[in-house]
């Protein structure tokens, strides 16, 4: 009888940790994986058992993780939570899983995202995928605040498609000093502004498909020359084929080797371009530079030929007073005997109208 009550008792211990799964989970010991898969969990199950490595608790409604969220699950390295409902994680939260090499939290709605939400005791992440992960593009805000108070230095790949984001903060992937490939294909980017790729010394592969290029402008360039051993595919973006694509077109003319899609690259905008390829544009159809030099010419000769016609002119000027320099001498003397002979008349008349007794003197002889 005691032995049986004993049996209970430690049987009632050991059940949880050792036979026992979560409820609405499959547990493979021999494969040491958890799967918890579109079973409406509201919230992390516990008692997953700690031989865990590989934990999938996909499709669900989880709505928050914590810092209890993973206790004891140090032998966890991938860790799927992709197609819940997770607004807010935070902070610590995945501070228990040693062994983390892969975390997956795409899908899901992160709008709040504690400062120490991607904190690590040990740095063994990897893999960080947020497809589709944020809420809103106001949450990339919290999520760069949380990049830079991370503790992920030897992250190697950071997916973050699929967010809607119009722009990134500036130095937000600064301390993700080890990463290798950096996914931001469909988003809305329009620029990549100075500052938003440094600190990835070791990029080797940067994805910027479908987003909202126009061109890449000067200060593009200078960022994404900033990264020169990362490979970069850049296809369908808007790319507006006016002028302004010149510097873009030439740089990847020049940058063909490191743009993987380079020849893929195609114009969308004006209607007339439309799928004329840009490393073409630049040389063969735009030629902005050659007409502006064109335009240059043409003026530069109009004014030489009238600076030409002007000093003409006045050369044949001066050349007829020349000639005519007897009859002008005899015209000017003319002129000024005249001059004379008019001034001293009004002087004259002027002295005898202003001198009353002179006036008198007239007057009196005309009586
Ligand atoms: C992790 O796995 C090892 C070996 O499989 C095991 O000895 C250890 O108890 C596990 N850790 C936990 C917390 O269960
Ligand atoms: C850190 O992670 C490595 C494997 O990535 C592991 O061998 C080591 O034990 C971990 N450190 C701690 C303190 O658990
Ligand atoms: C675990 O993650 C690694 C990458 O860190 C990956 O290569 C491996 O396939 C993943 N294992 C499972 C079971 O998903
Ligand atoms: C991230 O997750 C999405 C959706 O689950 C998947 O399509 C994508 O391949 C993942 N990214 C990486 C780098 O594994
Ligand atoms: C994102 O969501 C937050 C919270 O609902 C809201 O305050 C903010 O205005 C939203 N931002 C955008 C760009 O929709
Ligand atoms: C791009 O992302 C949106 C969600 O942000 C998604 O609905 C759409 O299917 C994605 N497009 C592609 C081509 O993946
Ligand atoms: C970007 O950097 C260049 C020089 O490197 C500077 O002239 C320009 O003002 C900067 N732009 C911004 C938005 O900081
Ligand atoms: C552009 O090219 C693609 C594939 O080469 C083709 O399917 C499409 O019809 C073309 N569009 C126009 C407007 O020529
Ligand atoms: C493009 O590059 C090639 C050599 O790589 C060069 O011959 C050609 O002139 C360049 N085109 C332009 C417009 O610079």
């Amino acid at each position: 009888m005691q032995e049986f009550t004993r049996c209970l008792v430690f049987c009632a211990l050991l059940g949880p940790v050792y036979a026992s799964c979560p409820p609405r989970c499959e547990c493979s010991e021999a494969a040491q994986t958890v799967k918890c898969v579109s079973k409406d969990l509201r919230s992390v199950p516990t008692g997953i058992p700690g031989y865990t490595r590989n934990l999938f608790i996909t499709g669900n409604q989880i709505s928050r993780v914590g810092p209890e969220s993973f206790m004891g699950l140090s032998n966890v390295t991938n860790l799927s939570l992709s197609n819940n409902r997770i607004s807010e994680v935070e902070s610590h939260s995945f501070a228990g899983l040693l062994r983390l090499r892969s975390l997956d939290l795409s899908s899901n709605q992160l709008a709040v995202i504690h400062p120490e939400a991607f904190t690590f005791h040990n740095q063994s992440l990897r893999e960080l995928n947020l497809s589709r992960a944020l809420y809103n593009r106001s949450s990339v805000t919290a999520l760069a605040t949380s990049l830079r108070c991370s503790s992920m230095g030897s992250l190697r790949s950071l997916d973050l498609s699929d967010n809607s984001l119009i722009y990134l903060p500036s130095h937000v992937f600064s301390h993700l000093s080890s990463l290798r490939r950096l996914q931001l294909s469909n988003n809305s980017l329009v620029a990549i502004h100075n500052s938003t790729l440094s600190g990835l010394e070791q990029l080797q592969e940067l994805d910027l498909m479908l987003n909202a290029l126009k061109t890449l402008t000067e200060e593009s360039l200078r960022e994404l020359d900033s990264l020169p051993n990362a490979a970069l595919l850049l296809g369908e973006n808007p790319f507006t084929c006016t002028c302004e694509i010149e510097p873009f077109a030439l740089w990847l003319n020049r940058s063909q080797d490191r743009i993987r899609d380079a020849e893929d690259l195609v114009c969308s905008f004006p209607a007339s371009m439309r799928n004329t390829s840009i490393l073409a544009a630049g040389t063969l159809t735009l030629g902005c530079y050659q007409r502006d030099a064109r335009a240059d010419l043409a003026l530069q000769t109009s004014y030489v030929f009238l600076g030409i016609v002007l000093g003409f002119i006045g050369l044949i000027f001066l050349f007829v007073l020349y000639l005519n320099r007897k009859g002008i001498k005899k015209r000017v003397y003319d002129m000024r005997d005249a001059c004379r002979e008019v001034w001293e008349g009004y002087h004259y008349h002027f002295e005898v109208d202003s001198d009353p007794r002179l006036s008198q003197v007239s007057t009196d002889a005309e009586i």
